[in-house]
């Protein structure tokens, strides 16, 4: 199968094999079929976050189930249901027009729901783990059900247990999230508050952030991107406080354990890179954070010329990216 289209940065990409589970029964078929013939196993989301290499041997999976419903909650809550290949932006919208709150800070985000906790997506104050009640997945060795609480999945920024101790070793097959019925608007971030009305509804939040993030990130469908490339990097409070006494200008976040966050963006377009092009690839010229595919490329060329974004902000800043997409091994 031609992958290439099944990741946003539209890196040319063959997978051996392909299988879209509609259900449970189909995932574990696909699971035992792999593991008779031997098979390495890769598994696909949306791929909105992922680096392919050019070739995957062994068979990919991409889960297709895509139902999602409302339960009851105790108080003002409302469950949500959302099984793996269900949009994230759709099921953001849909859930901000029925007037629940909690996901609203989140529209816009590329991808499947399935893979939203594996980086603990988070925009404009809020991260999923500040709604995330369960992950329900499926074992790859056994096929065997678990349904994993938010303590279990060890969320960071940026961060989770399915990029650590389970990575490769599950496949998430549904969400549950804890939204609210009365009004919880996140408005902390940048000028959010500015563009919504006083009280603002859910919906009017989710369409603030859409039109935010219109502005500065480039439409995977246009230019292939995935997003943040980078994180922004968390240094020590001594580091910083040199750093911002040299560049008072530089955007600094203390963090709750004392280190403080820098803003990568700022970092690289200090550097001079904004709207830096060297062969297929580029740095985004409304938002440094974002790398773009101008087409043509490789998962090679991209980390030769991520690697020297890197080191030109390291040279400068003395401050090491790292990157946020995942590398998918070849298998
Ligand atoms: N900045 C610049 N130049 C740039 C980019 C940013 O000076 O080219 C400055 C901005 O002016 C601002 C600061 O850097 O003072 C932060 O910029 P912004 O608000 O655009 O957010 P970010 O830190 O660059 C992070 C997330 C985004 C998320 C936004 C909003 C990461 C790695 N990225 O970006 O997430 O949408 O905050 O919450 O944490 C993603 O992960 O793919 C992603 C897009």
């Amino acid at each position: 199968a031609d992958l290439s289209r099944a990741n946003t940065l539209g890196l040319p990409c063959r997978a051996e094999r392909f299988a879209e589970p509609a259900n449970l029964d189909e995932l574990r078929a696909a699971l035992d079929l792999a593991h008779h013939e031997g098979w390495p196993l890769t598994l696909l989301g949306g791929g909105s976050n992922l680096i392919l290499p050019d070739r995957l041997a062994g068979l990919v999976i991409r889960p297709a189930m895509a139902e999602w419903w409302l339960e009851e909650g105790e108080g003002d809550s409302v469950l949500v249901h959302a099984e793996a290949a269900v949009v994230w932006h759709d099921l953001v919208m849909a859930l901000a027009a029925r007037g629940l709150w909690g996901t609203e800070n989140l529209a816009l985000i590329p991808g499947h729901c399935g893979a939203a906790p594996i980086q603990n997506i988070g925009a404009y104050g809020v991260e999923l783990s500040d709604v995330l009640e369960a992950v329900h997945l499926v074992h790859l060795d056994d096929g065997r059900e678990a349904v994993l609480s938010p303590e279990a999945c060890a969320f960071g920024y940026r961060d989770s247990v399915f990029k650590g101790a389970l990575e490769g070793r599950v496949v998430i097959t549904r969400l549950v999230l804890r939204l609210s019925r009365s009004p919880r608007p996140r408005l902390g971030y940048g000028d959010l508050a500015a563009r919504v009305g006083a009280p603002p509804s859910a919906l009017e939040v989710a369409e603030a952030v859409c039109a935010i993030r219109r502005e500065k990130l480039p439409d995977p469908a246009v230019l292939g991107n995935a997003g943040s490339f980078f994180k922004n990097p968390v240094v020590a409070a001594h580091l910083a406080t040199r750093l911002v006494a040299a560049h008072p200008a530089m955007p600094h976040f203390p963090q709750p354990d004392g280190r403080v966050k820098l803003a990568a963006g700022w970092l690289i377009d200090q550097c001079g890179l904004k709207g830096w092009r060297q062969g297929h690839f580029g740095v985004h010229g409304r938002q440094a954070l974002v790398l773009v595919h101008l087409g043509g490329g490789t998962a090679g060329e991209l980390l030769d010329f991520a690697g020297r974004v890197t080191e030109i902000v390291s040279e400068r800043f003395g401050v090491m990216l790292e990157r946020e997409p995942r590398l998918v091994a070849p298998a």
